[in-house]
């Protein structure tokens, strides 16, 4: 059997030792998915990805990667596990230009390989390579992403974990930031996927998992669940915004 690309095993997580967010989470997520996590405000979404990107204690249970306990290595070698984690804020260096950020994310990597892997990010960045030498903080809502994204595949991780990349962001750069998203994917990334756009994230998912109250709800194909307002309704507090926003 292949081992997942990223599992979780009895996880339990928080930021004080006798609060657990986090309450027993057994997560699989295969080689090649594209799976978003859901759940209402507060449920723990972004204490669990912390706590499998080591940012938040573990207080119990395991996470792998490729089949490795990386539970306890340190939140910056997690990278060179072959584990990206974009958080939802502060992602990238806002003084710093976009060429700083990406020298920064490359430094893990052999010397002789740093610019080549620039390269290759301006080239499928084109706005980050058009002006590299542009201040991160200048940049609009989207292309920041672009560039902690960047950063983050910099160095091909084989599991690429996003934060509510969506935040912040208008409809129509949500879809661009989405579809990059999906192509990443499509290139052989695992992507893990919290969001509150619960639509779009669907349709870009193969699956789903519902975080409620620090434990899964509820897990089947995203394309299910795109279908079923009442799960939207219940656990995402969607559904009269889901049916109002149909064409
Ligand atoms: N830095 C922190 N210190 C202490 N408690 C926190 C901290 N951050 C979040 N919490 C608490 O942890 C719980 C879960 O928060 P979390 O941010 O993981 O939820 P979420 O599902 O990501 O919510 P949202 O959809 O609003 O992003 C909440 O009760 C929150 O108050
Ligand atoms: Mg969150």
């Amino acid at each position: 059997m292949t081992a997942a690309a990223l599992e979780t095993r009895g996880l339990v997580a928080g930021y004080e030792p006798d609060l657990p967010i986090v309450r027993g989470v057994d997560l699989t997520v295969a080689p090649g998915e594209l799976l978003v996590l859901l759940g209402p405000n507060g449920a723990g979404k972004s204490t669990l990805v912390k706590a499998i990107a080591g940012v938040v204690p573990v207080h119990a249970g395991s996470v792998h990667l490729g089949g490795r306990d990386i539970t306890r290595v340190a939140a910056h070698r997690k990278i060179g596990e072959g584990l990206a984690f974009v958080p939802q804020t502060e992602n990238i260096f806002a003084r710093m230009t976009i060429h700083e950020n990406l020298q920064l994310a490359a430094a893990i990597l052999p010397k002789a390989l740093r610019a080549e892997k620039i390269d290759a990010m301006y080239r499928r960045f084109a706005d980050l390579g058009a002006k590299p030498s542009r201040l991160a903080g200048a940049l609009s809502g989207g292309q920041r992403q672009m560039l902690a994204v960047a950063r983050a595949l910099i160095v091909d991780p084989p599991v690429l974990i996003l934060d509510e990349p969506s935040a912040g962001l208008s409809p129509k750069i949500v879809g661009e930031v989405f579809a990059m998203l999906k192509e990443i994917n499509a290139g052989g990334v695992t992507v893990i996927l919290v969001e509150q756009n619960v639509k779009a994230a669907l349709s870009i998912a193969s699956r789903a998992v519902i975080l409620v109250e620090g434990r899964i709800r509820h897990e089947g194909a995203a394309a299910a669940l795109l279908g079923d307002p009442l799960v939207a309704k219940l656990y995402l507090g969607t559904g009269h915004t889901q049916t109002a926003e149909q064409p």
